[in-house]
């Protein structure tokens, strides 16, 4: 099979206009969702990217009737269709949120079958807390053979999380939708497209409130209708567009965005003596000269996203003095900055804190993306770098970034995708 690299010739400023595209984490929840309705749904708004087209498929396999039409941007799903509660292993593995097909079919039927699910390998990824959230809803759980098994009543309770988890707050949601009675989520996560899925759920009439706080209440529901829903822009992809601008010292306005997603990462391109100014939509990055070296510390929201921690560390690399990445989310997600040292970066990691001593310079080499945000944080590097950058396994990127090459060519990057020699 052709295999791919993103080439990148470094040093060219980037400059104009450019568009964010609809979130690739909250489709990943809101198109399993609407399994929990017996009626067709329509969503829009949603990323030409491989997760998405990865649940398409599984939604066919279900027995779900799904127009796709990529150049709209939009899914038609009949969702009465559904004939089936296994999702084979073969599919799970391809990415994370196929562990959302649990609560939405355990949420439907009182019954799920789904393999393991895959994802970027960026540290143990349990699910514990999504089995006990469903357990204490009255879920039988089982495993064996690869395979995740739920099945019994809905009963509506109180779950406690042990820690803030985006996708267990969303996958415990969507079986509390269909139970009986009601269930109060605590120490719930509050990411923007938690409450992107909590309001697509209850367009379709779901009865949530608190999505966006640390406390969710959900009262249950026996039926829930169709809908049409546009899911809203990508947080991390407006991120990695903000920091690129930076990186290269140039000047991009980015449409179609919501800036008050980005306060934590803004504070801190702010803090790095990096402009940045919000309009309604839009959001302008500008760098004309050096950045301040500073401190990162990865939270849940509101907090500095992990997500972005990646992307950020490639803007660091060629800041003014020393900083320090602290990752509190993720056990491993440095991986991107061994192959960062390739390009001239000095960075020393110490368990949970990456330490980047600012370069002048950084120098193209041959990288390899190890998973989606890394594979960002290498093209950024690449943007920055003097010479050619060839990133490899480019897969990785595509997973969750629509069309990334072109959107920073009309930026005036000199980036293409070319077959591996
Ligand atoms: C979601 O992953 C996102 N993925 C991740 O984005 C994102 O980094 C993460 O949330 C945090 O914002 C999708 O939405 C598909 P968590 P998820 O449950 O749900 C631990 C990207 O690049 N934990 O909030 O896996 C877990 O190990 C991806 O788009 C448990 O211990 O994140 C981690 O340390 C990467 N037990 C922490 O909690 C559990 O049952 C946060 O995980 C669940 C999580």
């Amino acid at each position: 099979m052709e295999t791919y690299r993103i080439s990148i010739k470094g040093e060219n400023s980037l400059h104009g206009e450019t568009y964010v595209s609809g979130g690739k984490n909250t489709s990943l929840a809101v198109i399993p969702a609407v399994i929990l309705c017996d009626e067709p749904c329509t969503i829009e708004n949603l990323p030409d990217i491989e997760d998405i087209h990865v649940l398409y498929r599984i939604l066919c396999h279900l027995g779900a009737k799904v127009d796709y039409n990529l150049e709209k941007k939009r899914m038609v799903i009949d969702p009465s269709t559904v004939n089936s509660v296994t999702v084979p292993y073969s599919f799970s593995q391809q990415m994370r949120a196929s562990y959302y097909l649990m609560g939405a079919l355990f949420g439907r039927f009182g019954h799920a079958e789904v393999g393991y699910p895959g994802g970027c390998a960026i540290g143990s990824r349990p699910i514990d807390q999504h089995i006990k959230g469903f357990t204490i809803l009255g879920a039988e759980f089982s495993e064996g053979n690869g395979m995740l098994c739920l099945k019994g009543e809905r009963n509506g309770n109180a779950v406690n999380f042990d820690m803030a988890t985006v996708g267990g707050t969303i996958n415990v949601m969507l079986a509390a939708c269909r139970a009986k009675g009601n269930t109060i989520l605590f120490n719930a996560a509050r990411e923007p497209h938690v409450v992107d899925v909590a309001n697509f759920l209850n367009s379709m009439g779901a009865k949530i409130r608190g999505a966006g706080t640390d406390t969710i209440r959900i009262k249950g529901v026996n039926r829930l209708h169709g809908t049409s829903y546009s899911v809203i822009p990508d947080q991390i992809e407006t991120g990695t567009l903000m920091i690129a601008a930076a990186a290269t010292r140039g000047d991009v306005l980015i449409r179609g965005c919501i800036p008050t997603h980005m306060e934590a990462l803004t504070a801190k391109l702010l803090e790095m003596g990096v402009y940045v100014n919000s309009v309604d939509d839009c959001i302008r990055v500008r760098l004309n000269k050096g950045h301040r070296a500073i401190r990162i510390s990865t939270q849940e929201y509101p907090g500095f996203p992990t997500d972005l921690q990646q992307p950020m560390s490639a803007l660091l690399t060629r800041a003014n003095g020393n900083s320090e990445v602290t990752e509190n989310i993720f056990d491993n997600r440095f991986k991107h900055l061994d192959e960062m040292r390739r390009m001239g970066a000095k960075v020393t990691i110490s368990g949970r804190v990456a330490y980047i001593e600012g370069v002048p310079e950084l120098r193209g080499a041959p990288v390899n993306a190890c998973d989606l945000r890394g594979g960002a944080a290498l093209v950024i590097a690449g943007l920055m770098a003097k010479g050619i950058t060839q990133v490899y396994n480019p897969d990785f990127i595509h997973r969750g970034y629509e069309r990334i090459e072109d959107k920073l060519r009309s930026l005036g990057a000199d980036i293409r995708l070319e077959a591996c020699d």
